[in-house]
């Protein structure tokens, strides 16, 4: 197993101290449209990223570019990752990457179980297997959950506690310390969102998650481990998610695609952590 976990991203201060830093990922989804392009966005994001002490910034690519994005990733606090993965290491999967090949071309991070793959057919058993392949290859496995809509009743929180724990049915203590998970309510995500999330709703859901996971894991592992919010989140709100929503991080589409937006969500979080 390589040594790229998320612990890895806090790095030693000058007096051997331990520097606390947010986890800020950009989704790149489908897009931009040209390889050229990608590698101009991720140059001007890693001349910024690269001098903030208290951010470890991850972008996810789409597989075509994570080669030459994987080129240009200098340092360790502005890596590379991939959207998506297939359980195999190699076979007969037409069109799938697996976790070794992802890591041999530099990515260090996996996005695993992103709504819009589950959408399309991603199921619960595909993520366990997803997760287990990330980590054996040296991925750090971001495996986001969230529900599809709010009902009055606040069914859909035993909906989410019911999907969090299906993603992790069978996934060791082991390989779920290297796992990063990311709330990602589907209906505050992309263009089609119907509403905005709240940093405080926020906050209490990433409560709930993290009491699920102390159920199952135990406290000191469920308090490391490191959960993100994600959906809509943008310059204009990076600061109230990341003071108020109790999250380590944020997993940012469309904004992480616009280098000066992005740019200035990581600048707020840096600032952020400094002032802490
Ligand atoms: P958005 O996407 O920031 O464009 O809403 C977030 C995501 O899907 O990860």
């Amino acid at each position: 197993m390589s040594d790229v976990n998320v612990r890895v991203y806090n790095e030693s201060d000058t007096m051997g101290g331990m520097l606390e830093k947010k986890l800020i990922i950009g989704n790149w989804k489908m897009a931009p449209v040209s390889v050229r392009e990608a590698k101009s966005i991720f140059v001007h994001i890693k001349k910024v990223a690269g001098k903030l002490l208290h951010v470890q910034t991850v972008i996810c690519v789409p597989s075509v570019y994570a080669h030459e994005v994987g080129r240009a990733v200098t340092g360790h606090r502005c890596v590379s990752g991939v959207q998506n993965i297939h359980w195999e290491t190699e076979g007969a999967f037409t069109g799938e990457i697996s976790a070794t090949q992802a890591v041999s071309i530099g990515a260090q991070y996996a996005i695993v179980g992103h709504s819009e793959r589950r959408a399309a057919g991603e199921v619960d058993e595909d993520i366990v297997k997803k997760i287990k392949a990330a980590v054996k290859a040296g991925l750090t496995p971001v495996v986001c959950v969230g529900e599809v809509e709010r009902d009055e009743e606040g069914e859909y929180v035993g909906v989410l506690k019911a999907q969090l724990l299906a993603s992790l049915e069978g996934i060791s203590r082991k390989v779920m310390d290297q796992v990063v998970i990311a709330y990602e309510p589907v209906w505050a995500i992309g263009k089609k969102a119907t509403k905005k999330a709240e940093p405080d709703d926020v906050a209490e859901i990433v409560l709930y998650l993290r009491k699920t996971l102390i159920g199952k894991y135990g406290k000191a592992l469920a308090m490391r481990t490191s959960i993100l919010y994600g959906g809509s989140a943008n310059a204009d709100n990076t600061e109230s998610f990341l003071r108020d929503g109790g999250v380590d991080g944020l997993l940012v589409g469309r904004a992480s695609l616009d280098p000066k937006q992005f740019c200035t969500m990581l600048k707020i979080a840096d600032t952020l952590m400094k002032n802490k």
